[in-house]
């Protein structure tokens, strides 16, 4: 079987939400393989699209260097967290751009690709096309301000970037105009009643999960409308074969990527046959593991690349939910916006697998990473439970046995249930239910401490006459051990490695428990697992939060002052680019003038401001200034002030309004 984890962004490091989904393949994957299955593990960096090309613009580099930076990160990053992928690539490859070309043919002659033309918002000063995202404005239905050009966060009304008031563009606070472009589309439509038997036969076999199935039953009865997949130049990408100037929407070719690692992999394995994966009925299984947020690429517009192309669907798709910290989305200013990084430089990787493991079901749910209860967990299952049974018992081996355990088995039938609970246990990691997995493995790691406890062999080692049962006890205790350890080697592959050094014997896949150690030589015990301390974890979420200053700022370093404010507390003050369309002195208040001041919402705000014995009303007229727009209206005796406008000194040194450069529009975001 073929399994897959999607690809990570290459403009960002990777996180602990990241990990979720890695930690989840490859415990499955690791699964797999302790059975005895051929399974292959690939993944990618998706290296292509708008941000990517946009962040290597900001930071002044190449998007190529900037890709190629990031995929060494990536890829350490999942060495540390022992990913076991059997390949990492990249989209940005040769290989990658003969499927995606591939597959566009295939479409193509078949029919499945549309041409039209359409209109599109255009930043005249970056000379680019705009996504919906890069665009931001007033909610044609709420009329709530600064909305992406998609959809509105206040109403969810969904729209297209023009229908906005006041449009603007993130990248550089223009206002877009509207332009006509030839644009390439998949008619998703042709492949519905395919898409559908897909779901149906894959539903059976667990193919994608019930959540999944209602989502695609919803956009079913909703009509699955032609998929554009080509973005005009500038862009980093595939420039589409027969569409000079024309370049693959990223979303076309990053599932391609799956493929592409693959065929890599191919190139460097000649065992592996890339048709036995790929090909029109090939007989192998293919899975791909998401988040939720991505499933409709994965089960509609993927699914009908491959179908269209003369490829195998997926075997199944398995979505996940998403991480939380503290019950709240990962935040940079609370230091819970964790990067594998930061994370890898105070704790072991084995105690999150183990956590996320605890924590994750087969459904689509979110999951929450609570730091107190990390901590807790990892101390009271792995060192106090599991590893305990080991400590215990080797200790006496070692130092009265010589290392040597005993030859026959005190409770056979004990050992026996012991590894008959396996197939329980690998029914839970196959659905993965890795959750009821680590409860199962837990329950039992108890029953081996009560039997112990029971036994007492550093009482019987009192009495010469009862050496042999303490030996048998011990044999029995570590044996125990050894079972509960290829239960968790899918989570925990790098302790599984040390016990197997440690009882000289294999402790990583089922069938090494069919039979037990007998008469063998243990090594001496060493320490197999930490204990975390909660100082590491309090010094990762500060490291965490500093981070932040040190990426996002070129500030020079400042004292940690307690009226310090962080980039989250100072985004929160909604700064606008306002032009002053009229003033008038205010009767009975010798210090204001009252302003209406256009930011770009249709109408002027009214703000009263204290700068009457600076200026005379008819001077500012025309001006551009800043204006904090998201000030709570006051109420004075004169009128509602909605807003400030920002001016520095005093009446006595005299006032000078805050001015801006010609050249933006007002209600430009001002940071
Ligand atoms: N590049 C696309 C995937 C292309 S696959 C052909 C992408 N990249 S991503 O970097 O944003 O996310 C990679 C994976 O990590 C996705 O499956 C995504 O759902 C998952 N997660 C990203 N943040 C996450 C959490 N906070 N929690 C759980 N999973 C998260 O999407
Ligand atoms: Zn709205």
């Amino acid at each position: 079987m073929l399994v897959t984890s999607a690809l990570p962004y290459a403009n960002g490091p990777l996180h602990l939400g990241h990990l979720v989904e890695y930690i989840q393949t490859d415990i499955w994957v690791r699964y797999q393989r302790a059975r005895g299955h051929e399974c292959l593990y690939v993944c990618a960096d998706d290296a292509h699209g708008t941000p990517i090309m946009l962040r290597a613009k900001a930071d002044g580099i190449s998007p190529e260097a900037l890709i190629e930076a990031m995929f060494e990160e990536h890829r350490c990053d999942f060495d540390a967290f022992a990913i076991s992928l059997d390949n990492f690539h990249t989209t940005h490859s040769d290989e990658n751009r003969f499927y995606s070309e591939y597959i566009y043919r295939g479409l193509r002659e078949t029919g499945a690709i549309a041409v039209r033309t359409i209109r599109q918002a255009y930043d005249p000063v970056e000379e680019m096309f705009l996504p919906d995202r890069y665009v931001r404005g007033t909610c044609p239905r709420c009329g709530a301000a600064d909305q992406y050009g998609d959809s509105c966060e206040k109403c969810g009304a969904t729209y297209t970037p023009m229908d906005l008031g006041d449009p603007v563009s993130v990248i550089s606070g223009r206002t877009p105009v509207e332009r006509d472009s030839e644009h390439h589309f998949v008619r998703l439509s042709e492949f519905e009643e395919r898409l559908k038997q897909w779901m149906g036969a894959s539903g059976r076999g667990g193919g994608v999960q019930r959540e999944i199935a209602n989502k695609l039953s919803e956009w079913f009865d909703a009509g699955l409308r032609d998929w554009d997949i080509s973005r005009d130049a500038p862009y980093f990408g595939f420039e589409i074969p027969d569409a000079p100037g024309k370049y693959f929407y990223v979303w076309l070719d990053a599932p391609i990527g799956y493929m592409a690692s693959f065929a890599n992999l191919c190139a460097r394995r000649p065992d592996l046959d890339f048709d036995e994966f790929w090909g029109e009925g090939a007989d192998t299984g293919l899975y791909h593991f998401i988040g939720k947020d991505i499933a409709y690429f994965h089960t509609l517009f993927w699914p009908a690349m491959l179908m269209g192309a003369g490829f195998r669907p997926p075997t199944a798709v398995f979505c996940h939910g998403f991480l939380t910290v503290g019950g709240e989305k990962m935040s940079k200013s609370r230091g819970t916006f964790i990067t594998a990084r930061t994370y890898l430089d105070h704790l072991d990787p084995e105690y999150l697998r183990y956590y996320y493991a605890c924590k994750l079901g087969p459904g689509i749910d979110d999951l929450d990473l609570n730091l107190d209860d990390f901590v807790q967990r990892v101390n009271a299952d792995l060192v106090g439970k599991v590893v305990n049974i080991a400590s215990r018992c080797a200790a006496f081996i070692t130092r009265h046995f010589d290392g040597l355990l005993s030859a026959t088995l005190p409770v056979p039938a004990m050992y026996e249930e012991f590894v008959g609970a396996g197939s329980e246990i690998g029914a839970a990691f196959e659905g993965r239910d890795y959750g009821r997995a680590v409860r199962r493995i837990m329950a039992l790691s108890d029953r081996a401490n009560r039997y112990i406890d029971a036994e007492k062999p550093w009482v019987a080692l009192r009495d010469p006459a009862r050496r042999d049962e303490v030996q048998a006890v011990c044999t029995m205790g570590l044996n125990l051990f050894r079972v509960l350890m290829v239960y968790l080697s899918p989570i925990l592959p790098r302790t599984a490695e040390r016990v197997e050094s440690f009882l000289n014997a294999g402790a990583s896949r089922w069938e090494d428990v069919a039979h037990p150690l007998l008469g063998s030589r243990i090594e001496a015990f060493k320490t197999l697992m930490r204990r975390v301390e909660a100082k590491q974890v309090h010094a990762m979420v500060d490291a965490s939060r500093e981070e932040e200053g040190h990426s996002d700022s070129e500030a020079p370093a400042t004292s940690s002052d307690a009226s310090e404010v962080d980039l989250e507390h100072f985004d929160r003050v909604d700064l606008r680019a306002g032009r002053i369309v009229g003033a008038r002195a205010v009767d009975g208040a010798d210090r204001l003038l009252e302003l209406e001041v256009d930011i770009g919402e249709g109408r002027p705000r009214t703000v009263f401001a204290g700068i009457r014995a600076s200026y005379r009303p008819e001077e500012l007229v025309g001006r551009m200034t800043v204006v904090v727009a998201n000030l709570a209206p006051r109420k004075m005796r004169f009128g509602v002030s909605r807003g400030m406008v920002l001016a520095a000194g005093s009446d006595e040194s005299g006032i000078r309004l805050v001015a801006l450069d010609e050249g933006v529009a007002p209600g430009t975001r001002v940071r």
